[in-house]
């Protein structure tokens, strides 16, 4: 018997190994202060609990179509498109267990083996585990901090397009930097990609996670809805990471084969679920608002607290729920030389837990700086501010 060649190929979100280091350092009687995953502890809004049940009471509880229920697509591809300026109809939405599935099959449909496709790095990290499991070459790109946040590296990603390139992967509002394209930046890279006729992977699973301002998109570009499917997620908006629902909106060409991706994978998504999205997106939405509130609340404490550490200096991000600060300073005076030495001597001195850069796609060899990343999705205020003064003794200790 035999395991398929490929399996050495597939990678895994590694943040999944912080949490059990977590958990294993509670288990021993510690309390722990959670800054690793980028998880909600907020509950989902009771409009839409009070709408499944209903579902399930109303008897949706068969097989319903593969690409989704007829209604949810509809006013998915509204919401999608009136946020985003540009009309959709339903044939441009393919419902999807979650925001990730996207992923994997929208490399399924653009990809062949020895193509090569960009992707952020640091990034969410299953970019490059599934470019690789499916055969493909990940080239990343990277991101060079300023004193407002993080700009992409476009020279790099530039020069890194080859005949070869078939798609890039673009996450405005990106996971774990929190890094935000200005409009400048979004129009170079969809010049790329027009440029090189590219398809756009526009991972938006933060697009409404906005604590200020107004969120633009690459598809709003002249030119870019025909090659850009969009990555939905209800997750993070309405607090609903276990339930598994988001979708793929994009060119009906090739919405139509993610469906058909869908009949292989899972044949459909959770049929009750579907109309809870329904009142997710079209009834009261103080829910919503107030997890927003709530995550903005949490930012200033988090951001402040990391402030307060001599050696670390972030600007407040605008988006997501991520901070992604430089800890050159403090590897410095404790004199380590891997990021790992400070992740685990903060949960065993100051049962602060965190992930690092390494848990974000494969680093290159020329990078030097050291970065850690702080989510506050799953921590009170109470707690992020107890937490952090913790780590702030620890950081600042030699
Ligand atoms: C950048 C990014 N894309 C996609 C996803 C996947 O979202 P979901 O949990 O809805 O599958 C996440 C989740 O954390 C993410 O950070």
């Amino acid at each position: 018997m035999q395991f398929a060649k490929q399996i050495n190929r597939l990678g895994t979100e590694t943040a999944f190994a912080v949490s059990a280091q977590a958990r294993a350092w509670a288990a021993k009687g510690h309390k722990v202060y959670p800054f690793h995953l980028g998880d909600i502890n907020l509950a989902t809004p009771e409009n839409i609990v009070d709408a499944t049940l209903k579902a399930i009471q109303d008897g949706n509880t068969g097989y319903c179509p593969s690409e989704g229920i007829l209604p949810l697509r509809e006013t998915l591809s509204h919401d999608v498109g009136s946020k985003r300026g540009v009309t959709y109809r339903p044939e441009n939405v393919s419902v999807q267990p979650g925001g990730k599935p996207t992923i994997g099959k929208f490399i399924a449909a653009v990809m062949n083996p020895g193509d090569e496709v960009l992707y952020p790095n640091p990034g969410y990290p299953i970019y490059e585990s599934q470019i690789e499991y499916q055969g493909g070459t990940a080239v990343p790109y990277g991101y060079i901090q300023t004193e407002s946040g993080f700009d992409i590296d476009l020279d790099r990603l530039k020069s890194s397009i080859t005949e070869k390139t078939v798609a890039i992967i673009y996450n405005n509002y990106q996971n774990p930097i929190a890094a935000e394209s200005s409009q400048e930046e979004m129009e170079a890279i969809a010049e790329l990609a027009i440029e090189n006729d590219l398809w756009v992977l526009a991972d938006d699973a933060y697009y409404e996670m906005i604590y200020q301002g107004k969120a633009r998109s690459i598809v709003s570009i002249p030119g870019m809805k025909e090659r850009t499917i969009i990555l939905y997620t209800f997750s993070k908006k309405f607090a609903m990471t276990g339930w598994r629902v988001g979708g793929a909106v994009g060119p009906e060409r090739i919405i139509n084969i993610i469906s058909k991706l869908n009949v292989n994978a899972e044949s459909c998504t959770t049929h009750f679920i579907q109309h809870a999205m329904l009142e997710a997106l079209t009834g009261d939405s103080s829910g919503s608002d107030a997890i927003l509130a709530t995550l903005k609340e949490r930012r200033a404490a988090a951001v402040a607290g990391m402030n307060a550490i001599d050696g670390i200096q972030i600007p407040t991000p605008r988006s997501t729920f991520y901070l992604f600060p430089n800890v050159n300073e403090v590897m410095k005076r404790k004199g380590f030389n891997h990021v790992d030495q400070l992740q685990v001597g903060a949960l065993e001195n100051a049962n602060v837990s965190f992930c690092t850069r390494e848990h974000f796609g494969r680093s290159s060899s020329d990078e030097t700086d050291f970065y850690i990343r702080f989510a506050y999705s799953g921590i009170s205020t109470d707690d992020i501010n107890e937490g952090l003064g913790k780590l702030k003794d620890y950081f600042e200790s030699s």
